[in-house]
C-alpha cells in the first residue's frame, strides 16, 4: 500500500498534513455523557445499540448512511427545490446530472437504495432465480430472498481473509461465477450484480479489470451486469490510487468507465450522493423501464420524483458532482486510512488493507476468548460505547447468523466484524483522535470482555430489534 499512500500525498499538496477541505458554517452540539450513565443506557437498551438514542452517543460511527453534512451549495438547492407532482425542473437537474455521470438510458428516482432494489428484483426475478453479487447488502439478499431468488456472494477468496493486503479485494470471483451459470443454467440468472464498494465484504473495492473480466463473462451468456453503485465515487478513487494505468484519469471519466460496462445500477444517494436521503435506479433496456416506471407509481410515487422531495433531489444533483472532487476524496481516504493505521498501531486486527467508508475491525481475532455463538462483534459493540459513547455496528453472526426455523439451531456467520463507518464531511481529525483513544482503552480490557446471549428476535433482520443479555 504504500504506492497508495505515495500518490495521496502526491495528489494532497506538498504539505504532509492533509486537511479536511471545507471550513465548518453550522454546528450540531454533542451531548457529553459518562460511563456509569452509558451502563444505565446500554442495559435499558438491552445491549443493542440501535435502540441507544442519538442524543446519548458522543461520536456516531453506525453508519455513513444519510449522516452525510450537506455544503452550501446543497442547501441552497434546498430552496431551489421545485416541489412540483408532475415534470419538476429539480427532477430535469437530477436526470442530466445522473445521466452525465452513470451514462444510463433511464433514470428512475427512490426515496433510498432498497426502493430501487425491491422494484429491479420485482420486475427482473422470479421464484428459483439465482443472483450472483461479490456480497449482496443485508437488504439487498432480503430483496432478492423476498422474491422466492437466492442470493449467491461470489466474492474471491481474499476477500474472506481480513489480514490479505490485495488491493481490490472486493472482486468477483469470476471462476466461480462461470460454475454457477454452468450449474444453474443462464435462465435462471436473470442479472449478476456487483456492489461498489463490497461493504457487507469490508468496504473492499472493486477494480476495473475484474469489471471488465465479469462482463465478458456475462456477455458470453447474455446476463445484464448491474452495479449496487451506493459508493461509486470511493470504488473509482482507489482504482485511481491501486490499478496501473488510473492515477493520471479524472475520478470522474473513472466512474464513467465503470459505468459503460453495466446495463444498470441500483444506488442510495444516502452514502456518494452526500445526501440525508434519496436514490435511484437506472437501466438502458425501455421495456424493463416502463415495467420499473408502473410498479415506481404504484408505491414511491409520480416519475419525476420517486419517493423524493424537489429539494431532496436537487441535494443529490448537487452531491453526485462534490463526491467526485478530488480534494474531497484525497482527504476522505486520508482520514479513513488515519483511523485504521492506528488502530492497528494500537494491536486491533482490521480489516486490511483500509476501505473509504469504514474501518471493520476483526471481532473474532481480538476476542479469541469469546466463541462466535456468544456474539464477540456484539461484546466489542457495547464496550466501545461504554468505553467512549462511540456507536459502532456488528456485521457477523448477529446480522448474517442463520437460525434453522425446525432445529432452532444457529450457524455462525463467515466473519465477525465491528464496523466504525465514517459520515461523509462530519467528524475531524480531533473527533477521530478521541476515537482511538477510547479504542485504546477497549484493548487494554479486551481479555475481561464477555459474549452475549440473544433473548428476543425476529425472525428477519434481527440484529434491528434484537434484546441481549450479557454472559
Ligand atoms: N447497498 C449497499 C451496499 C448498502 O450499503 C446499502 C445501505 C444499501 C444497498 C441500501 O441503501 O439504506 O438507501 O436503502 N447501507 C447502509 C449501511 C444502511 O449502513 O451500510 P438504503
Amino acid at each position: 500500500m504504500e504506492k497508495e499512500i505515495h500518490q495521496l500525498n502526491k495528489a494532497g499538496t506538498t504539505f504532509r498534513t492533509i486537511i479536511e477541505p471545507f471550513k465548518i458554517k453550522s454546528v450540531e452540539p454533542i451531548r457529553m455523557t459518562f460511563r456509569a450513565e452509558r451502563e444505565k443506557i446500554l442495559q435499558n437498551a438491552f445491549y443493542n445499540i440501535f435502540s441507544v438514542k442519538a442524543r446519548d452517543v458522543i461520536i456516531d460511527l453506525l453508519t455513513d448512511s444519510g449522516t452525510s453534512a450537506m455544503s452550501a451549495e446543497q442547501w441552497s438547492g434546498i430552496m431551489r427545490g421545485d416541489e412540483s407532482y408532475a415534470g419538476s425542473q429539480s427532477y430535469e437537474r437530477f436526470e442530466k446530472t445522473v445521466k452525465d455521470i452513470f451514462g444510463f438510458k433511464h433514470v428512475i428516482p427512490t426515496h433510498q437504495g432498497r426502493a430501487a432494489e425491491r422494484i429491479l428484483f420485482s420486475v427482473m426475478c422470479k421464484r428459483g432465480d439465482v443472483i450472483p453479487n461479490n456480497s449482496h447488502f443485508d437488504t439487498t439478499r432480503a430483496n432478492v430472498e423476498f422474491q422466492g431468488a437466492v442470493a449467491e456472494d461470489l466474492v474471491i477468496k481474499e476477500g474472506l481473509d481480513p489480514q490479505n493486503q490485495y488491493p481490490f479485494k472486493g472482486n468477483v470471483d469470476a471462476e466461480k461465477l462461470k460454475a454457477l451459470i454452468k450449474h444453474v443454467g443462464k435462465d435462471k440468472i436473470p442479472l449478476c450484480m456487483i456492489t461498489i464498494t463490497n461493504n457487507s465484504g469490508g468496504g473492499q473495492p472493486v477494480s476495473m479489470e475484474n469489471i471488465r473480466e465479469v462482463k465478458k463473462v456475462l456477455s458470453k451468456y447474455n446476463i445484464p451486469l448491474y452495479f449496487d453503485a451506493c459508493r461509486f465515487a470511493e470504488n473509482a478513487y482507489l482504482i485511481k490510487l491501486r490499478e496501473d494505468g488510473y492515477q493520471d484519469m479524472p475520478v470522474k471519466e473513472i466512474a464513467k468507465e465503470m459505468m459503460a460496462h453495466a446495463d444498470g445500477c441500483t444506488m442510495s444517494a444516502k452514502k456518494d450522493g452526500l445526501s440525508n436521503i434519496g436514490g435511484f435506479l437506472c437501466t438502458n433496456d425501455d421495456l424493463l423501464a416502463q415495467r420499473e416506471r408502473d410498479l415506481l407509481i404504484l408505491t414511491e410515487g409520480f416519475p419525476t420524483y420517486g419517493g423524493m422531495a424537489g429539494r431532496d433531489m436537487e441535494a443529490v444533483a448537487v452531491g453526485l458532482n462534490e463526491v467526485l472532487k478530488e480534494d474531497y476524496l484525497i482527504y476522505r481516504i486520508a482520514e479513513t486510512r488515519y483511523l485504521g493505521d492506528h488502530l492497528y498501531e494500537t494491536g486491533f486486527p482490521i480489516v486490511q488493507p483500509p476501505g473509504a467508508h469504514a474501518i471493520y475491525i476483526d471481532a473474532k481475532a481480538t476476542l479469541p476468548h469469546i466463541p462466535p455463538s456468544q456474539y464477540p462483534g456484539q461484546a466489542l459493540v457495547a464496550e466501545l460505547y461504554l468505553a467512549g459513547g462511540i456507536r459502532g455496528v456488528e456485521i457477523g453472526s448477529v446480522m448474517f447468523g442463520k437460525v434453522d426455523e425446525k432445529t432452532g439451531k444457529e450457524t455462525s456467520a463467515a466473519m465477525e466484524l465491528v464496523r466504525l463507518a465514517i459520515p461523509r464531511r462530519v467528524y475531524t481529525q480531533s473527533h477521530i483522535d478521541y476515537v482511538l483513544e477510547a479504542c485504546k482503552r477497549v484493548w487494554e480490557n479486551r481479555e475481561k470482555l464477555k459474549g452475549f446471549k440473544i433473548v428476543k428476535q425476529a425472525k428477519s433482520l434481527r440484529h434491528f430489534t434484537a434484546k441481549f443479555e450479557p454472559f
